[in-house]
Order: C-alpha cells, then sequence, then structure tokens
C-alpha cells in the first residue's frame, strides 16, 4: 500500500510517498522561514498563500522523485489538525481533490499523532507500548501509548509549550525567529554556572509543565545583568538547561508511574541535542530503551503524516467526502483502531 502525505499545519509545506513494504520512498520539504522571519513570527494568511503556491509542485516533485505514478497510490494522507485553520484549509482541499481525483480514499491525520509515530520510520523502530514526550511549538504532552489511537494524556503544558518557550525566551534576547535553534545554538557558548533557573512544577507530584515563568525569569535576569554577548549566552544556557531537565524529571516520574520501557521522543524540541543527550542518559539509568526520529522529521514533515495516514488505512479508517480541518483537536478524541 502506497501513500501520499500532505503537511500543512503551519509554516512548512512537507510531501512524503509511504510505501508499506518499501518504507519511505521519496520526501520533500519546503521552509516558509525566510518569509516570515521579517515579522519575527509566523503570519497565518502569508502561511496560507504560501501553501497554495509551493504544495502542488512538491506533489508533482515527490511523484517523480518516488518514480510513482498516480495510479500506483491507495491514500492521500492530509493534516486535518491541530493547527492554522487557512493552512490546514490548503492541505486539506488539495489532498481531498487529489484523492478524488484518483479515486482512492484520504485520511485526516492528527497532527501530534504523526509526530508521536514519526520515530517508526528509523530502525530500529519501537513498538507498542511507550511512553511519549511529544515537544512541539504548540505542544508539551506526557502519552503514554498503549497502541495506534489509543493514547492516555498523563501531563501536559498548562501554559506555554516548550517550543513556544524557546521561541519567546530567543526573542527577547533578541534571536530573532525561529527561535528555538538559535537560543540552543548561543545556549552550547554559555557558562553553565553563572545563572541557575527554576525548574517549574517539579517540587509537587504530577506530570504537568508551566514553561511561561522560564521566559518571565529569563527577562528579569536580562534586564538585572550587563548586556553583553556572553551573559545573554549564559541565560540561553540556564534557560536550555532548565528546560531539558524540568523535561527529564517529568519523564523519570512518567517511566516510574506507568512502568513503560520504550521512551520515544517527538517534535520540534527533540531536535535539541543537549535534550536528546539528557534524555539518553536517563534511560540509561533506567534501564529505558530510547528512541527519536531523525532530526529532520522531529520537526514539522510530510514523511510523519504519510506514515500515520498509512497505518490509519490500513487499521480501516476512511473519511468522508468533506475536507475535514479541526484547528483545535485534543489527541484523546482520536479513534482507536486494531
Ligand atoms: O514540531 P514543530 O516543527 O512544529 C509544531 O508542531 O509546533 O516544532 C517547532 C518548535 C519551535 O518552537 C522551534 O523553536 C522548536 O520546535 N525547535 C527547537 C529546536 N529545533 C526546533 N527548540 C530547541 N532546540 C532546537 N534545536
Ligand atoms: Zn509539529
Amino acid at each position: 500500500m502506497r501513500i501520499l502525505g500532505i503537511e500543512t499545519s503551519c509554516d512548512e509545506t512537507g510531501v512524503a510517498i509511504y510505501d508499506g513494504e518499501q518504507g519511505l520512498l521519496a520526501h520533500d520539504l519546503y521552509s516558509q522561514v525566510a518569509l516570515h522571519a521579517p515579522y519575527g513570527g509566523v503570519v497565518p494568511e502569508l502561511a496560507s498563500r504560501d501553501h497554495i503556491r509551493k504544495l502542488i509542485p512538491l506533489v508533482e516533485k515527490v511523484l517523480q522523485d518516488s518514480h510513482s505514478e498516480p495510479h500506483q497510490l491507495h491514500g492521500v494522507a492530509y493534516t486535518a489538525g491541530p493547527g492554522l485553520i487557512g493552512a490546514l484549509l490548503v492541505g486539506a482541499t488539495i489532498g481531498r481533490s487529489l484523492a478524488w481525483a484518483w479515486q482512492i480514499p484520504a485520511i485526516a491525520v492528527h497532527h501530534m499523532e504523526g509526530h508521536l509515530l514519526a520515530s517508526m520510520l528509523e530502525s530500529p523502530a519501537p513498538t507498542f507500548p511507550f511512553l511519549a514526550l511529544l515537544v512541539s511549538g504548540g505542544h508539551t504532552q506526557l502519552v503514554q501509548v498503549e497502541q495506534l489511537g489509543k493514547y492516555l494524556i498523563l501531563g501536559e503544558s498548562l501554559d506555554d509549550a516548550a517550543g513556544e518557550a524557546f521561541d519567546k525566551t530567543a526573542k527577547l534576547l533578541g534571536l530573532g525567529y525561529p527561535g528555538g535553534p538559535a537560543l540552543a545554538r548561543l545556549a552550547s557558548q554559555g557558562n553553565s554556572h553563572r545563572f541557575h533557573f527554576p525548574r517549574p512544577m517539579t517540587n509537587r507530584p504530577g506530570l504537568d509543565f508551566s514553561f511561561s515563568g522560564l521566559k518571565t525569569h529569563a527577562l528579569s535576569t536580562w534586564q538585572t545583568h550587563e548586556q553583553n554577548d556572553q551573559t545573554r549566552a549564559d541565560i540561553a544556557c540556564a534557560f536550555e538547561e532548565a528546560v531539558i531537565d524540568t523535561l527529564a524529571i517529568k519523564c523519570r516520574r512518567a517511566l516510574q508511574q506507568t512502568g513503560l520501557k520504550r521512551l520515544v521522543i517527538a517534535g520540534g524540541v527533540s531536535a535539541n541535542e543537549r535534550l536528546r543527550t539528557g534524555l539518553t542518559q536517563l534511560a540509561l539509568e533506567m534501564d529505558v530503551k530510547v528512541y527519536y526520529p531523525r532530526p529532520i522529521f522531529c520537526t514539522d514533515n510530510g514523511a510523519m503524516i504519510a506514515y500515520a495516514g498509512y497505518l490509519r488505512l490500513t487499521a480501516g479508517q476512511s473519511d468522508s467526502l468533506a475536507f475535514k480541518v479541526r484547528p483545535r483537536w485534543p489527541m484523546s478524541e482520536l479513534s482507536q483502531l486494531q
């Protein structure tokens, strides 16, 4: 079974083709970073218009790269939410129309489920059940994954997502957009002993997170010290360490609580090297196996949507002719499939 996957939930146009027997045949991505950079963040209307421009040429390219003809495809998977409504509508409309024209099913995929399953594109792939730490620009969640579609949210951020906290802190330090990777680069030049930031919500039981206070802490530290490149790097370093340490503390707790022996890390922030190192160390201590997608599949991409669509179609999901989008869509509402 061969599936075309389309991702347009935010500022990347991602397209891929996944084949059940041969694996990932081709994938490509068009990033809108340069388009949004002058505005310091994603401008939703510009994002939608750019997806319209880029999506069909990207589909044509990926069909070519994978040596696939439309008649060899068995389904079109598209991100139906959560995300920016205009951006989602572009992928949904084009994906649904292609499926209709080619007379094959369309599969509406949950963006975070795509992230959750992305490490299954790697070898060795994790098997169910596992604990997943989802850390993206919009979500921070600890999820007990029993099987496809059976997700128990054990904890989540009560305010800013981890990626959002990276982006906002980067912005207040003058690092521009997109902030996360820039802040991580700067942090590697910082002195980790100069500042110590709090580890929010770790001194009480539970698996929820709160990251908005760290950004405020970074701002007040910046305002009360000599503002130079070293201070900026030292704050970046202390901030990054606090986020990673907090995530690791909660992962340890969730692994202890559930007894799960596999930990999957996914979403844009899982591309962070120090986070990967920290969680690998934790996994080693706890005799747990840890799984990550390759860096390009940590952030938004079409491959994870093609793969999630493949699993769902194989498990019997089929969607109506509607262009289904849900800008807000709790993962706990997903249907469980066998
Ligand atoms: O998963 P993703 O591409 O989009 C969403 O679904 O939100 O995640 C994007 C987020 C952004 O907040 C970005 O700053 C963050 O992931 N990010 C990073 C790194 N690479 C991307 N944060 C910290 N360190 C990184 N290396
Ligand atoms: Zn994402």
